[in-house]
């Protein structure tokens, strides 16, 4: 059979949405800092698997019918009912299980509550520094970002208020604040319930929605769990997205959204395919109803201790040169910020591959800044790995002169 060889153009059809990006392969430094996820022994794999043997086995029929249709578009009911338990459990707060969607992971949620409520031209509020997961969907759906004011415990109230209200003023009210008030990626403060409820009056003032990510409210090893946004506020205004990435894998791919029924249907009418892995679903719901607090028990004094390394580290390193990192009470990063005018973002790729990776401010910055910033994951290196990696950052720095 003949084959024809010659290079087939694609000159004039590609879509003007597409980009022409990379497609890179993951690559792990040797202290790696720049991953955003725990490291894998604590996945509890053997869990999953013996929660998924003990479904099968009281009720094996219903599950491989299950598994041979295509899942329902909102996911797993057993998953859903889970995630209405634990959202009661964990945060107080009560919804139906027809009122939460199980998505592609929370990035998924992410993007449908995104779609849901914005339109090319649109503009979003953060936090000043923002996971660029979420800040990249917002941009690729045709959304300026501005990131708002933050300190060490957070979102500062006043001056939220002060650039919604500029931003109105302009006739470019936002349409949603984003934010990730527990272990915030990437500074990682937890913003404390006062001014939570202060934010809620000032998105009710302005008429925002509040899109609140809880992605690491279980990674919690010290201080108190502040209420969520929407165990606060029942009114609507605040659309809640999750995931189980952090806590169990980010391999199983599922999160899931809850919301104001008329923004969840808009958010579902803007998924494209079926439901989430039902497979994945039935390992989760499984392991975690019987495991929940004992695999967090097992788990947060695990990143306590990385958390600790890297600051003994950063302390022995980092001190004397007008450096500051945050502290993290949980999840997975910490945030270092070099002296102002020290650009340690352009030279991440070199060090790199000299052994230590970390990410550089900018990418996660909307304003456009953070050149000298850094966030370090601890969760995924030993704490031997966290401590000398940090001596090993120290050194590449130096010999940059950055330091
Ligand atoms: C704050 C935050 N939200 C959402 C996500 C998305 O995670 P996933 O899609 O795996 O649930 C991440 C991943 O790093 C994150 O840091």
């Amino acid at each position: 059979m003949a084959t024809t060889s010659t290079r087939f153009s694609y000159e004039g059809l590609f879509s003007e949405r597409s980009e022409d990006t990379p497609i890179n392969k993951v690559d792990h430094a040797e202290y790696d800092f720049a991953v955003a996820y725990p490291a894998p022994e604590t996945s509890p794999m053997d869990g999953l698997i013996s929660a998924l043997q003990t479904a099968m086995d009281s009720r094996g029929d219903e599950i491989a019918r299950h598994m041979a249709y295509y899942p329902q578009p909102a996911g797993s009911p057993e998953l859903r009912e889970f995630v209405a338990w634990k959202l009661e459990y964990d945060r107080g707060f009560s919804v139906d299980v027809d009122d939460i969607l199980l998505t592609n992971g929370s990035g998924e949620s992410i993007g449908l509550a995104i779609q849901a409520l914005t339109n090319p031209g649109d503009t979003a509020i953060t936090e000043h520094f923002v996971y660029s997961g979420t800040l990249g969907q917002l941009q690729k759906f045709g959304n300026t970002v501005y990131g708002s004011e933050t300190d060490e415990l957070g979102l500062v109230p006043d001056a939220l208020d002060e650039l919604i209200g500029k931003l109105d003023g302009k006739g470019k009210k936002p349409k949603m604040i984003y934010t990730i008030a527990e272990h915030q990626n990437p500074m990682g403060p937890t913003l404390p319930e006062g001014r939570r409820r202060e934010i809620l009056e000032i998105a009710h003032k302005h008429g925002v929605p509040i899109l609140e990510d809880e992605c690491y409210v279980d990674l919690r090893f010290e201080g108190e769990v502040q209420p969520a946004f929407r165990t606060m506020d029942d009114s609507g205004i605040v659309i809640h997205v999750a995931s189980f990435s952090k806590l169990l894998a980010p391999g199983l791919r599922l999160g899931y959204i809850t919301a104001a029924p008329e923004v969840l249907r808009r958010a579902a009418s803007c998924k494209i395919g079926s439901g989430p892995n039902q497979f994945a679903a039935y390992a989760i719901e499984g392991f975690l109803r019987t495991s929940l607090d004992e695999h967090r028990a097992r788990f947060n004094p695990l990143l306590k201790q990385k958390r600790d390394a890297m600051d003994e580290s950063l302390n022995d390193n980092f001190s004397d040169i007008g450096a500051k990192w945050s502290h993290p009470e949980g999840g997975c990063y910490t945030w270092l910020t070099m002296p102002e005018g020290t650009d340690i973002t352009a030279p991440r790729d070199e060090i790199f591959a000299e052994g230590v990776g970390y990410n550089g401010g900018v990418g996660f910055a909307p304003n456009g800044d953070g050149q000298n910033c850094a966030r370090l994951c601890f969760a995924f290196e030993t704490p031997e790995k966290c401590y000398d990696g940090i001596g090993a950052l120290a050194k590449a720095f130096k010999k940059r002169g950055l330091m």
